[in-house]
């Protein structure tokens, strides 16, 4: 048998991008052989074994259970644990996806033993280094042989820092192949809220206008001054428009902490644990506006038509707000505010689809691979 590729996935947003990919590699008229590895970084059922059974995709060959820890202690635990990997397969190719701490870890590993980095969602940057995932990113595509981008901006990113560009390949966006292909499955918001979370919203009619929250960045829920205001300007909005709030569980954990579930409580901000992947194309498909911090959420907004706030200072995604629905709006309470009075008031910005976000991403990357691996 071939050498097969490893696909690595870690973290919530790396199975929405791979539920994509290894359908499109398995599709090939000569299949690229494969083995998923996933690493552990999440790991409890909601955040983890959901994603597998709802994006159908096959379990791992191999689960490397490195759980939670800090930077250097989740990053180096992936890497002594992929290294043997790499000597039992011997691998092709071994291909990433995104920005997470299981992205750089596998690619580090892979490219000091010799074996070709493949990273998908290359390019795309913030230009805020406090931000984990800018470091991830700007290693990862240091380290790669090919670099599959989503949008032109990326092309550009990695350009100026000095890739070649017959590495680079602009071929949309992965997370939007899974999103159109799931999409028409999506439950209507009544039966995510009344089936799958009954007695969470009592009050609720499918009618009902309501936003939806998503927020798990360091910058946002790790300060607890940060979180508290940030809370305390969503419970207030929550009394305009109410808010479906999926918690991230660092965002669960430092609610908790900061002692924030009482006034989340009086509010009409409706608390649930993270929810799956389609419940959350539920929730999103149907949402008024969407406030996050999440990079995916941002797109997939983008590809909904769906106005998005994104409370940070910055986005590693342009396109979605020169061409999308996206505009960020920073943390400061009165600009949140004004920010959504205008989309109840206007609708928001209508955008478009961004080029190439056509749900083929993957059948790109797939064939250019089929051609290149052989
Ligand atoms: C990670 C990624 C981030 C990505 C996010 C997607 C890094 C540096 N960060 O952030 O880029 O946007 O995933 O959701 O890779 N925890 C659980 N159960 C789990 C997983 C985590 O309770 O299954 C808790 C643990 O207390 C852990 C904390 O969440 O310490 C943070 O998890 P971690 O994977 O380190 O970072 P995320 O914030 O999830
Ligand atoms: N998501 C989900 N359930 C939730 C929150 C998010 O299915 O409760 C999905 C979301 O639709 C997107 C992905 O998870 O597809 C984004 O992951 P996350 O926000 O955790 O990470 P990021 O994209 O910011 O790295």
């Amino acid at each position: 048998m071939n050498a097969p590729v490893l696909c690595v996935v870690g973290a919530r947003p790396n199975f929405i991008k791979m539920a994509a990919i290894l359908p499109a590699l398995a599709a090939l008229p000569t299949p690229l052989a494969t083995r998923l590895i996933h690493t552990g970084q999440h790991y409890d059922p909601a955040m983890k074994a959901t994603f597998f059974q709802q994006l159908g995709i096959p379990e791992p060959d191999l689960d490397l259970e490195v759980g939670s820890g800090t930077h250097a202690v989740q990053t180096a635990r992936i890497m002594c644990r992929f290294e043997p990997v790499i000597e039992t397969h011997r691998p092709v190719a071994v291909l990433v996806v995104g920005d997470v701490n299981s992205t750089i870890a596998c690619a580090l590993v892979a490219v000091k033993m010799g074996i070709p980095v493949i990273h998908v969602e290359a390019g795309l940057r913030s230009r805020d280094r406090k931000m984990p995932e800018e470091i991830n990113r700007i290693l990862t595509d240091q380290l790669s042989d090919f670099l599959f981008t989503t949008e032109r901006s990326a092309e550009n990113n990695l350009v100026a820092e000095g890739i070649e560009r017959k590495r680079i390949h602009f071929v949309g966006n992965v997370m939007i192949d899974t999103l159109l292909r799931l999409l028409p499955q999506a439950p209507t918001v009544a039966e995510v809220v009344q089936t799958r979370h009954p007695g969470v919203w009592p009050a609720f009619t499918q009618e009902m206008a309501f936003g939806l929250v998503t927020l798990h960045r360091p910058a946002n829920v790790d300060d607890p001054q940060t979180l508290k205001e940030l809370m305390l300007c969503l419970a207030q909005q929550s009394k305009k428009l109410p808010m479906v709030f999926p918690v991230h569980p660092r965002t669960r954990q430092r609610i908790l902490d900061a002692g924030l579930n009482e006034v989340l409580a009086r509010s009409d901000v409706i608390l649930l644990p993270p929810v799956g992947y389609m419940e959350m194309l539920g929730l999103m498909k149907s949402a008024k506006v969407i406030l996050t911090d999440s990079g995916g959420v941002q797109e997939e907004s983008t590809a909904l038509g769906c106005p998005c706030l994104t409370l940070r200072d910055n986005t590693e995604r342009p396109v979605t707000v020169t061409e999308g629905t996206n505009t960020v709006v920073g943390r400061n309470p009165e600009v949140i505010a004004s920010a959504l009075d205008e989309i109840l008031a206007t609708g928001g910005k209508a955008g478009r689809i961004p080029e190439l976000w056509d749900g083929k991403a993957a059948q790109r990357i797939a064939s250019l691979l089929g051609e290149a691996l052989r």
